[in-house]
């Protein structure tokens, strides 16, 4: 499969900047990247800065709001997309819990325009590629896996929306016949995720001497994954997984909050001790827990393995360690981000 314009949407969020830094870097890709983003306050055009100097007449970016469908038509015809990797969401569970609309919005409605969009491409059109996520399967007790086949179950107002974006997809397949592959993916970590997420957000505030807010008794499980392996799984997934398919993407890396967050603490103390030698642990707080808060996540990815041979390659210690340099040697970056001053540049390009 030879794609010449890739559609990559909400590529300047976290996964997707990463991923775009990723897929042109790769010697099997050889095409343009098309990034269209709304730019909403988790998207940072920061996030690929030189991107397109390193790669000459690769990659261009278009603020577009995947809920305008005319919008969206004309891009595809405008640069003749022959694929799509969907990223563009709202992706945080406590903002879907406190104002869903836009999670409505831009999950559900935004996914179905680019549909429409892609089934209108023609014959020439290879590949819809969705992310979605593991809470889409909803919650597990302190056993088991899921698989493709788990049922679904979302819980929160976020998973719900990602879960009817999920089943959109999986029509359009069985009922235009559109070539599309489905990824249910865990937990990511790694540089640029908005520090608002679990990671970042310890590691910024335990830098600072800040609280760090524990929900309920902290003994929630995550299965956690290095954002450069998945992408190298949706790279996988985009050449060689089944049209019409659904993979899991996990880490194999189970671990409570609670044990996160205290090694974080750790090895920042370890690189960085306080001058009075008192360990970081004692910023831990407990708080009120998140409402409808999914206990156990872990995912079965013997599917992706066994089909299409990718593994993780990160361990969570030397991907956790990486992940606090690049917080710590990019305080530019996350001051910028955490005071919201990226948004005045937004509005000076692209207003
Ligand atoms: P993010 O919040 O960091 O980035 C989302 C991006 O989408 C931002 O750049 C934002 O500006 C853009 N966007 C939002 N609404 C838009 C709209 N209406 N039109 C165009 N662009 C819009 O999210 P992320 O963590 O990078 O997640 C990316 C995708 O991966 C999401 O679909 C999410 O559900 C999925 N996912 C995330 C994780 C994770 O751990 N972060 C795990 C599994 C799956
Ligand atoms: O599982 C994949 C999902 O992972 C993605 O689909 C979502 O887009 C992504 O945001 C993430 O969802 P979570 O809710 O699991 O991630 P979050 O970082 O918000 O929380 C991780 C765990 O840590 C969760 O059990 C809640 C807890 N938590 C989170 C925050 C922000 C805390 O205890 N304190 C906090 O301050």
């Amino acid at each position: 499969m030879e794609i010449k314009n890739l559609l990559v949407t909400g590529g300047c969020g976290f996964i997707g900047s990463n991923f775009i830094r990723f897929i042109l870097r790769c010697d099997d890709f050889s095409g343009r990247v098309i990034n269209v983003d709304k730019l909403t306050y988790a998207g940072n055009p920061e996030n690929l800065a030189g991107i397109e100097e390193t790669y000459p007449g690769r990659y261009l970016f278009r603020r577009v709001d995947i809920c305008d469908a005319e919008a969206l038509e004309r891009i595809f015809s405008e640069y003749e997309i022959d694929a799509v990797c969907h990223f563009a969401a709202e992706s945080h569970v406590d903002r879907s819990i406190r104002r869903p609309e836009s999670f409505i919005q831009t999950n559900i409605v935004g996914t179905f325009n680019l549909l429409e969009a892609a089934k209108k491409a023609g014959k020439d059109f290879k590949l819809f590629h969705h992310i979605s996520t593991d809470e889409v399967y909803g919650s597990l007790g302190p056993t088991g896996f899921f698989t493709e086949e788990t049922p679904y179950r979302p819980n929160s107002p976020y998973s719900a929306s990602k879960a009817a974006s999920d089943h959109l997809v999986r029509a359009y397949h069985e009922t235009y016949g559109l070539p599309t592959t489905i990824s249910n993916c865990s937990n990511n970590y790694g540089p640029y995720q908005f520090p608002e997420k679990l990671i970042p957000l310890m590691i910024l505030n335990a830098w600072e001497g800040k609280p760090l807010p524990v929900y309920g008794d902290g003994k929630n499980v995550r299965d956690w994954l290095y954002v450069e392996d998945h992408c190298e799984a949706i790279w996988t997934i985009m050449k060689y997984g089944k049209r019409g398919e659904t993979y899991n993407i996990g880490g194999n890396c189970e671990r409570e909050n609670i044990a996160i967050v205290k090694l974080i603490c750790d090895l920042l103390d370890e690189r960085f001790p306080s001058p009075e030698g008192s360990s970081r642990r004692h910023l831990i707080t407990f708080v009120p827990d998140r409402p409808g808060h999914d206990r156990r996540y872990a995912i079965d990815f013997t599917k992706l393995k066994k089909e299409l041979g990718w593994s993780p390659r990160e361990s969570f210690e030397s991907g956790l360690r990486k992940t606090i340099d690049w917080y710590i040697e990019n305080r530019a970056w996350t001051e910028r981000v955490r005071r919201g001053e990226y948004k005045a540049w937004i509005k000076e390009h692209y207003c």
